[in-house]
């Protein structure tokens, strides 16, 4: 989709793993922001007259290594405003003369920042003349470019905000993009509208008129869209977007794999067969996922295989009705991430998200992907100004691959009977406590190990279950959900006298980082 008439920001990507927080502070502000690598920054000149500011990220690198990722300092001398947040903010001394020194011991955590000198960065930022911020870095400038002022200092560092003296260019040694910098926020706000005088275009309202127009551009009268519905806040919501851009041109398709929920195919249903009457198909594909998922251990050959029948599911489809040309989903921008390096960046796959990386090579349908540089919140809030029933827009997110993905290893008819089985009493207990909402995320998986238990007088010899609970923002990152012990004590009861099949129930307490949400 062309965006090039809004006013946006570019942010520079050195291969940091939280630039993708910065796009979020930028587009939570009402602003249109693009991940760039740096190479492509490098190669793709002139910059748009649309480009209201650049932001240099940070990166895993020293700027002092010989093949350290820079750029051409011409592109960031113009009048467009800049920001270097550490790497960026070393890259940015260097540029202009200053001497950045390696060491080997890092400035990881929280700091305090005294502020030195007032600065249109950082009105409104600091307390007293003073804040906390997350540092993480090993480098340090040593000594600072000629044209440039000192806005604040750590104990460790003390060129931590430096701006230049005549032009907009400003660089932050600390991270303001995360969560532990207080009021971070604040420094993105002064960026964008004290500085770089950015207009706050990237609303609600905005977004669905420009997906729906470029829709209806690229939608010719006698085409038909695909949307490849799963019934989950994403598909659900684009499922409405469409309908609104090309009412009679769509088609919606609802897979069943078998590796839904229990109760969810009839749920999913009940919801679209009335809200989408005729253009509301159900396809039951049972076992025809069963027998290619057969013997299948690995977790990419798993997604890869789902990723691709998918599409044999929806190709034969076109078959039975004219004219579909396009293919829709809801991929989201965290699926792009993590399934490929979007940015073109250094970040590795982490995995291949089914309807991203588990897509095959060759498609014959066109792909429609609305929602693929938004975060999950921005599509709710779509959902919520295009009145999308509640139930679908709250629900927790589900991925597309299902429970194949939550049974390590090899699956079967009757672990997904019993997995499911556990889910729903898990799910159902906790909207029974009304704990749900406050969860980003609730499921079970099943782990097919058996383990000894004593039921009655007897012995039992039967698969472990898990539970896994995350609070998150966008599922990049995620801390587990704290429970109160009764309430996991009850769920673990339950599950274990109600499910035959299992008889211990264990909870998993990682965060992601380093682990991810899903077990595979
Ligand atoms: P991970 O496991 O990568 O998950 O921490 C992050 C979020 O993405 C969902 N997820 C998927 N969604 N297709 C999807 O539609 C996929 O292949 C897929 N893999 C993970 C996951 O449920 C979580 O919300």
């Amino acid at each position: 989709m062309s965006k090039n008439n809004v006013q946006k920001i570019i942010i520079v990507d050195f291969g940091s793993q939280v630039t993708q927080l910065i796009a979020r502070q930028i587009r939570e502000l009402g602003v249109y922001c693009e991940l760039i690598n740096y190479k492509l920054f490098n190669k793709n000149q002139p910059i748009g007259s649309n480009v209201k500011g650049i932001v240099l990220s940070g990166g895993p690198k020293s700027t002092l290594h010989k093949s350290a990722p820079s750029i051409n300092k011409k592109l960031i001398s113009s009048d467009i405003p800049v920001l270097g947040i550490c790497y960026g903010h070393q890259l940015i001394s260097n540029l202009f003369g200053g001497k950045t020194k390696y060491s080997k011991k890092k400035e990881f955590g929280s700091a305090e920042l005294i502020e030195k000198k007032k600065s249109k960065l950082t009105s409104g930022f600091f307390k007293n003349k003073k804040n906390i911020v997350w540092m993480s870095h090993s480098d340090s400038v040593k000594s600072k470019p000629k044209n440039f002022n000192v806005v604040a200092s750590s104990s460790n560092s003390k060129f931590a905000i430096l701006e230049h003296n005549s032009k907009n260019i400003y660089s932050t040694q600390f991270h303001p993009e995360v969560f532990h910098t207080r009021n971070g926020k604040i420094i993105f706000s002064n960026f964008l509208f004290n500085i770089c005088k950015v207009k706050k275009e990237w609303t609600d309202k905005y977004k669905i008129q420009r997906i729906i127009k470029s829709i209806r551009l690229s939608v010719k009268k006698n085409e038909k869209i695909l949307c490849a519905l799963s019934g989950g806040v994403d598909s659900s919501v684009l499922a409405h977007l469409l309908l609104k851009a090309v009412k009679k041109n769509l088609v919606c398709v609802y897979v069943d794999t078998g590796l839904m929920r229990l109760g969810e195919t009839e749920e999913i249903n009940k919801i679209f067969s009335k809200k989408f009457k005729k253009i509301f198909y159900k396809i039951d594909a049972k076992k025809i996922f069963l027998k290619k998922l057969k013997n299948i251990h690995d977790p990419e050959k798993k997604r890869k295989i789902i990723g691709n029948t998918f599409i044999k599911i929806f190709e034969n489809f076109t078959k039975r009705k004219k004219n579909i040309k396009f293919l829709a989903q809801g991929t989201l921008y965290p699926d792009l991430i993590e399934s490929k390096s979007f940015s073109g960046s250094p970040t590795s796959i982490i995995k291949s998200h089914h309807n991203v990386g588990g897509l095959p090579k060759k498609m014959k349908l066109k792909l429609i992907e609305p929602f693929n540089e938004m975060f999950k919140d921005e599509v709710r809030k779509i959902g919520k100004s295009l009145k999308v029933n509640k139930f679908l827009i709250n629900r927790h997110p589900f991925p597309g691959p299902g429970l194949a993905i939550r049974i390590p290893g090899k699956i079967n008819h009757t672990k997904i009977k019993i997995l499911k089985e556990a889910d729903k009493i898990f799910i159902d207990e906790l909207k029974r406590k009304k704990i749900y909402d406050y969860i980003w995320q609730a499921f079970a998986v099943l782990i097919p190990i058996k383990t000894v238990g004593v039921m009655g007088d007897s012995r039992t010899y039967d698969y472990i279950c898990a539970l896994r609970a995350v609070t998150s923002q966008d599922g990049m990152t995620a801390n587990y959900y704290n429970f109160k012990n009764k309430d996991l004590s009850e769920i673990s009861n339950k599950i274990v006298n109600q499910v035959n099949g299992i008889n211990r129930v264990v909870y998993d307490i990682t965060s992601k980082p380093p682990g991810t949400i899903e077990w595979e």
